[in-house]
């Protein structure tokens, strides 16, 4: 089911409509709370708030992603556009697409952009963002489609030679099954000839790793702490912040930053929309987000794994963040 508007300020398909998400949001809060470890997954983490704490994160002195992502795209983008061959761009977990803006440049350089498609589950960031760059990209068709990349990737438009730009290191929060299916399922949608631009934070020191998600000024506790109260509002719960801590701590033998909430002390919360009632252990973790840091080599394999063609590979000066290009 989609329902689809069009105004001056760039159309917008909603495949994920409110009903549908908390439809879902139930769902996974009843099997992620009643499970051993807790678990949830980290796209309830962007509500309108969310949105903007993360778009304050992306500016923090410890979040070095977007930084390194966006040094590689300055230099890089024309090359990326060139060797895409792309007419279409497409951007899944698009937020604000601001980065996007490097590649959306480099294709009015080389004029020949003739849509761009923004898929994202937050709403009101997409319409923003779809807003702005309809205007500032008048000569490209804008569209936005409110959606969840791990559902709706078989329902993008097609048709014209697609650029899917998957960035930002969001690839790296899925669990590595979910990342294999994703990348299976994203390949299978895509035409011979279609590439895949795909960002992922690579490994480094585990101080400056930890850092970035737990950063001085407390953003990104903030961030993490927010989504109690997405939980509280959408369903009815009673969590109380101030009884849960924010916990950022890089899995070695996974190779991924692990963001949770460690309950202080013990206690019950209860969720009357879905009739649940949790209880924590003092010091029991619910994990928020896995955050996966990658080595070179192993995006390359995996790559060629879901059936795509690496042919082109930068990093940043530092090495922090790699990009890559990949062909089906
Ligand atoms: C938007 C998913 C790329 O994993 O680094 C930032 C989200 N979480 N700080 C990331 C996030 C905590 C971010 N991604």
């Amino acid at each position: 089911m989609s329902s689809s508007t069009t105004s001056g300020d760039g159309a917008i398909t909603v495949h994920l409509h409110p009903d549908a998400f908390e439809q879902s949001l139930r769902q996974e809060v009843a099997d992620g709370l009643t499970r051993f470890p807790k678990e949830l997954s980290p796209k309830w983490l962007y509500d309108d708030l969310g949105c903007e704490l993360f778009d304050q994160i992306t500016r923090l002195p410890e979040y070095y992603p977007t930084r390194a992502e966006r040094k590689i795209l300055e230099t890089r983008a024309d090359e990326i556009v060139r060797l895409s061959a792309a007419d279409t761009l497409i951007e899944l977990g698009s937020g604000t697409s601001d980065k996007t803006r490097l590649l959306l440049d480099a294709f009015a350089g080389a004029g020949r952009l003739d849509r761009f498609v923004a898929l994202d589950v937050a709403e009101a960031t997409l319409r923003d963002a779809v807003a702005k760059l309809s205007v500032d990209y008048s000569s490209t068709e804008v569209l936005g489609v409110v959606g969840d990349f791990n559902v709706h990737l078989d329902q993008l438009p097609s048709g014209g030679r697609r650029l899917i730009a998957f960035l930002g290191g969001t690839v790296g929060n899925l669990h590595p099954d979910e990342r294999a299916t994703f990348l299976a399922a994203a390949a299978s949608t895509m035409t011979p000839g279609d590439t895949l631009l795909l960002g992922t934070d690579l490994v480094k020191d585990r101080r400056r790793l930890v850092d970035a998600y737990d950063d001085a000024q407390g953003v990104t506790a903030a961030f993490n702490l927010n989504l109690l109260d997405v939980l509280n509002r959408e369903l009815d719960g009673d969590f109380d912040r101030s009884r849960f801590e924010h916990v950022a701590r890089f899995d070695e033998d996974g190779s991924f930053i692990e963001m949770r909430l460690r309950s202080v002390a013990e206690q019950q919360v209860h969720l009357a929309s879905i009739d649940l009632t949790v209880e924590f252990a003092r010091g029991e973790e619910l994990r928020t987000e896995i955050s996966t840091k990658f080595r070179p080599g192993s995006v390359r394999a995996e790559l060629t794994d879901a059936g795509l063609d690496p042919i082109g590979q930068w990093t940043d000066p530092d090495d922090d963040f790699a990009l890559w290009l990949a062909r089906r």
